[in-house]
């Protein structure tokens, strides 16, 4: 790690809630972790062996016997109330990485099980990655244009720095679970968002027992009643998410999952409003014609899956026709 990474870093755990986290209650101090007592400003040769005790802290934080880390559920941003009957909430849990479920460009999907003695739950863990998200499709200036805390943050957002790929990796967690949260709480088929902690959602876990997750919609083959009833809960889901006055922005067949017959929209972080976003209309446009055209590959009749009426109907929903 190069030293003016190690410095970003440093200043960053200064962060109220960052410090929280890489100080988290669980963490041993040692003897030889004190902080300088001289008051005032510190050399860089002590801002750089200060950073180093904590980078140490954190990677001889003390682990559970039986699993890869504590809950992390104390110290996160918490998903929407009333929690679930099925997650588990205790603090003296203990998260378990049980496999991968998919990498990919911007995230990193992991098989987290979270247990407390008999009890436990399968979750999901979309790590966003903090590699030069400037060729993320979806980067188009959205992040650029919301309001920074600190004018350091949005210099360091613009220069790509190690600390500023992070803010933004972190910008679409944040943003992936406020609109996970939202459309939860309107009763859209999304999964239950857990927790946000830094770049990690820990999401419901869509799938079997057995972590081995629900196939996307692209991958199934339904026959023509199922198709008939995908559609339906298509349009439903569409129309939901409409009355909020929003659209899902990377609508397709590989973002929406079926379980148990049931169709289920994930991977959200640029969730459009539709009247905030000039380009709102064209959005929905897009997302309508997107699913549209698999349904119709797969043989939806067109008198019913017709993408320019659904489009119509939504825009009427959203109060914009
Ligand atoms: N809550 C979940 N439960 C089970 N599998 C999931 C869940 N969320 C995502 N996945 C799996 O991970 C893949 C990638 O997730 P997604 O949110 O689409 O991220 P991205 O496309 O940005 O990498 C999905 O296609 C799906 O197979
Ligand atoms: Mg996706």
């Amino acid at each position: 790690m190069r030293e003016h990474d190690l410095y970003e870093r440093y200043e960053s755990s200064f962060d109220g809630a960052d410090t929280k986290q890489r100080m988290g209650k669980r963490g041993k101090r040692t003897a030889d972790d004190a902080e300088p007592t001289r008051r005032g400003r510190m050399t860089e040769a002590e801002k750089l062996r200060v950073s180093r005790l904590r980078e140490d802290q954190l990677s001889s934080a003390d682990t559970p016997e039986d699993g890869d880390r504590w809950s992390t559920w104390g110290d996160a941003e918490q998903g929407p109330k009333p929690h679930p009957s099925w997650l588990v909430t205790e603090l003296a849990a203990v998260d378990r990485e049980l496999g991968i479920v998919k990498t990919g460009k911007e995230a990193d999907v992991f098989l987290l099980e979270r247990a407390m003695g008999e009890k436990a739950c399968l979750l999901a863990a979309k790590r966003y990655r903090s590699n030069d998200h400037r060729m993320f499709h979806r980067d188009a200036g959205y992040l650029e244009g919301r309001r920074m805390r600190k004018s350091r943050e949005m210099r360091a957002i613009q220069n790509r720095t190690a600390f500023g790929r992070n803010l933004i990796a972190e910008q679409w967690a944040v943003a992936e679970f406020a609109a996970l949260a939202r459309l939860w709480q309107i009763g859209a088929p999304v999964p239950y968002p857990v927790q946000r902690s830094g770049t990690e959602l820990l999401l419901e876990f869509i799938g079997d027992d057995e972590g081995n997750a629900a196939p996307r919609l692209a991958q199934t083959r339904p026959d023509e009643d199922e198709l008939l009833d995908l559609w339906r809960q298509l349009v439903a889901m569409l129309m939901t998410l409409a009355e909020a006055g929003l659209t899902h922005g990377d609508l397709s067949a590989f973002n929406l999952m079926v379980h148990e017959g049931r169709l289920i929209m994930i991977d959200l972080p640029q969730v459009v409003d539709l009247v905030a976003n000039p380009r709102g209309v064209e959005f929905l446009d897009r997302d309508v014609r997107n699913i549209a055209g698999w349904f119709a590959a797969r043989g939806l009749p067109p008198e019913i899956g017709d993408p320019s009426a659904l489009v119509a109907t939504l825009l009427d929903v959203a109060g914009m026709a």
